[in-house]
């Protein structure tokens, strides 16, 4: 029996591709087509392949849950002055998160927008002044910041369950999504990161995946567009900042109006409550049941 083994499988990362695109891959320059899969290979170079074979060859495994051991292994990296962390490397940090978005493609922009958070995020507390958020999102160099994402989506997650805002399933998933990069540019983009929360850091994340051109065409327009005002009202009614030198007190963020953008602000606000400490072992299911969604005649009535 000992020679009977099987080999062990391979994790790859395959994109589908939407629109032909021309790649440099194993073997030279090719096109890729519609409904084609590429499989990444920075170092032997990508592969296309056709969507039957893929299927063959190919199936989905779920992402690394994130575990607290794993997370204080990165958190070591960062700590031991390696401050970039791997595209990889982010999307395993919110593991688990991630895989609470139920919607195929709202996941698929989750992860892409994941990679996109400056890897200073990881790292810092969740707010410079430590005036408001819990023990756990405050130390210094603790990933706090991570750590009160992670809890304003545990927040959502059990919201959904109490259906007291009206949420369709595709909001939710955006919920989450939204709520996975609403503090992505606390500290200003990446390039420009002061030591100090950017007030505006709402708009600056609004405007950063706006104006992304990997981002801002894998959703449809109309979604795309709920996800970005999620965002840019994260903050409720705190949308203004007061200058201490000046006095001057100005409008940095929009207020939420509907549903969904009151939802998310709510989801955060509640992480940031300092009496709100969280046992991290404790899973949060997302169980909630999926509800028939209005059909376009009903909503025209
Ligand atoms: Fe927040």
């Amino acid at each position: 029996m000992e020679f009977i083994k099987i080999r062990k499988p391979i994790i790859v990362e395959a994109i589908e591709i939407k629109k032909e695109v021309v790649m440099n891959t194993k073997n030279g320059e090719m096109t890729a087509q519609v409904g084609d899969w590429v499989i990444v290979d920075k170092k032997k170079g990508n592969i296309i392949m056709d969507a039957e074979k893929f299927e063959k060859t190919y199936e989905s495994v779920d992402l690394p849950k994130r575990v607290l051991s794993e997370y204080e292994k990165k958190l070591e990296t960062i700590k031991n002055g390696e401050k970039i962390l791997t595209p990889e490397q982010k999307i395993a940090m919110f593991g688990t998160e991630i895989n609470y978005i139920r919607n195929d493609s709202i996941k698929e922009f989750a992860i892409a927008i994941v990679k996109e958070l400056p890897s200073y995020f990881f790292e810092i507390p969740a707010s410079s002044g430590g005036k408001y958020h819990p023990e756990y999102a405050r130390k210094p160099s603790g990933g706090g910041l991570h750590l009160h994402t992670v809890v304003a989506i545990k927040n959502a997650v059990e919201g959904f369950k109490s259906e007291t805002r009206e949420l369709s399933e595709i909001q939710k998933d955006l919920s989450i999504a939204v709520l996975l990069v609403h503090d992505g540019f606390k500290s200003g983009l990446a390039e420009e990161q002061g030591k100090f929360t950017a007030p505006d850091h709402a708009m600056i994340s609004a405007k950063f995946f706006k104006e992304n051109e990997k981002i801002n065409n894998m959703l449809p327009e109309d979604l795309f567009e709920m996800f970005l005002r999620g965002l840019a009202r994260h903050m409720g009614k705190w949308n203004t900042a007061t200058d201490f030198n000046t006095n001057i007190t100005r409008v940095v963020a929009k207020v939420p109006e509907t549903d969904f953008e009151i939802f998310i602000s709510e989801c955060d606000y509640t992480a940031s409550r300092k009496h709100n400490e969280v046992n991290f072992d404790e899973p949060t299911i997302r169980d909630d049941v999926v509800k028939e969604e209005k059909s376009e005649k009903d909503t025209e009535k």
